[in-house]
């Protein structure tokens, strides 16, 4: 029978927005108009975020006062340090993330006028402030170190790596961390986005609405891939088991991870900056045998694939772990990174989603019995 739905809404569309593109065919992801492999050559972090955020690029004067309210707002109160101080160290830090955001105190140190909806969109980027350090400072403890004070850092992400690894970053570890998080900051109506719009769309406040992305980001069909390919390639070893890795795997139907996309039908575009920037980071290093593992699992899938006749591509998971391995951060913070970026482009679709909101409620297809007498 001809079911009258799409499963899993592949290719339906839902909503519309001017926020991001994301042209599967052509592999070409664009924020606001603006290629993203442009956007990290040529603008800052902040400047990015604000692009994303309110549709054109800030003034000097904007960008500066965005980068200071970032910076100033992302120390936590007490009470939001004595409750990440009593959550149990083996929690997962995307579970930690999901559940301590909708508590956060939102109410800003510093004032910054920004082009609409000042009062949610400040909210909103107080959220975006704070999650760096909940993500550092949930790191430290769990691992028994002192928690660090931001540092008169200059960048989001100086304060960020200054808080997580407690020493400050060098110039090439914070242009590093800019481009993933630019890389990672937006992707139209994905998973996590659109269940933020869902919960936006009952008129819950920001906080409420990212956390619900958060939760829906961390499963491994989604964010949750990144952390799930990098544990993949130090399970498989050595580049030479690669292949035998891969052909077990899809003679079992299992999936690689960090592989395949739903609009992908070509080289994920983001994972086209990942790669030489993890080939060139890693060599010479500890982890090189990490990235030399999961190139030889890329290589082999293309194999596999074009004997089945299929595309399936690496995508923008595949080979972040292995750049965020250089920065220091270990595997299970590394989902938690991509929250970081991907809050200011949550905070984007919130704003849009004000600027004219509907209740989303679709419908299902009833497949169950028909009305009965108890
Ligand atoms: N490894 C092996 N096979 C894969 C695959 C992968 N990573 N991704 C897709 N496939 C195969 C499926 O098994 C399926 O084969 P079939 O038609 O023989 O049953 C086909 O390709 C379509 O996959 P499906 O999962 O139905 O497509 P989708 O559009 O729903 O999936 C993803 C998109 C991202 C969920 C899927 O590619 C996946 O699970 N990838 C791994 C997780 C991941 O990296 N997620 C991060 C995405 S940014």
């Amino acid at each position: 029978m001809n079911k009258p739905f799409v499963k899993g809404l592949a290719g339906v569309i839902v909503d519309e927005t001017k926020i991001s593109n994301v042209e599967g065919e052509f592999g070409r992801l664009s924020y606001r108009g603006y290629e993203v492999h442009e956007l990290i050559e040529k603008q800052s972090f902040t400047e990015t975020v604000w692009l994303v955020l309110f549709g054109e690029f800030p003034n000097p004067e904007q960008n500066s006062n965005l980068n200071k309210f970032l910076i100033e707002n992302s120390e936590l109160t007490n009470f939001e340090t004595e409750i990440l101080k009593s959550i149990p160290k083996e929690t997962h830090p995307m579970l930690v993330l999901q559940s301590l955001v909708p508590i956060l105190n939102l109410k800003p140190k510093s004032e910054i006028t920004l082009p609409f909806n000042q009062a949610e969109a400040i909210q909103g980027l107080v959220v975006c402030a704070k999650i760096p350090s909940l993500v550092a400072n949930f790191f430290r403890l769990k691992n028994g170190l002192d928690l660090v004070k931001n540092s008169d850092s200059n960048s989001v992400h100086e304060n960020f790596l200054f808080t997580f690894n407690g020493k400050k970053p060098s110039e090439k570890e914070i242009k590093t961390l800019d481009a993933t998080q630019v890389l990672q900051m937006e992707h139209s109506f994905n998973a996590s986005t659109f269940a933020g719009r869902i919960t936006a769309s009952t008129l819950s406040p920001v906080q409420s609405m990212i956390s619900a992305a958060i939760g829906t980001l961390y499963g491994k069909l989604h964010g949750g891939a990144d952390e799930a390919a990098l544990k993949m390639a130090q399970e498989i070893g050595s580049p030479e088991k690669a292949k035998d890795f891969v052909s077990n795997a899809l003679a079992k139907k299992i999936k690689i991870m960090g592989m395949g996309h739903r609009e992908y039908k070509t080289v994920d575009p983001r994972a086209k900056v990942l790669k030489p920037m993890a080939e060139e980071l890693t060599k010479g290093t500890k982890f090189e045998t990490e990235f030399q593992t999961l190139k030889a699992v890329e290589n082999a899938m293309q194999v596999e694939m074009e004997k089945r006749q299929k595309e399936i591509w690496a995508n923008v998971e595949f080979y972040k772990g292995a750049v965020f391995h250089t920065l220091g951060i270990p595997p299970e913070f590394f989902t938690t990174m991509f929250a970081m970026a991907r809050s200011f482009g949550y905070l984007a679709h919130f704003l849009e989603s004000r600027l004219d909101n509907k209740l989303i409620r679709p419908k299902a297809f009833y497949t169950g019995e028909t009305i009965r007498k108890i």
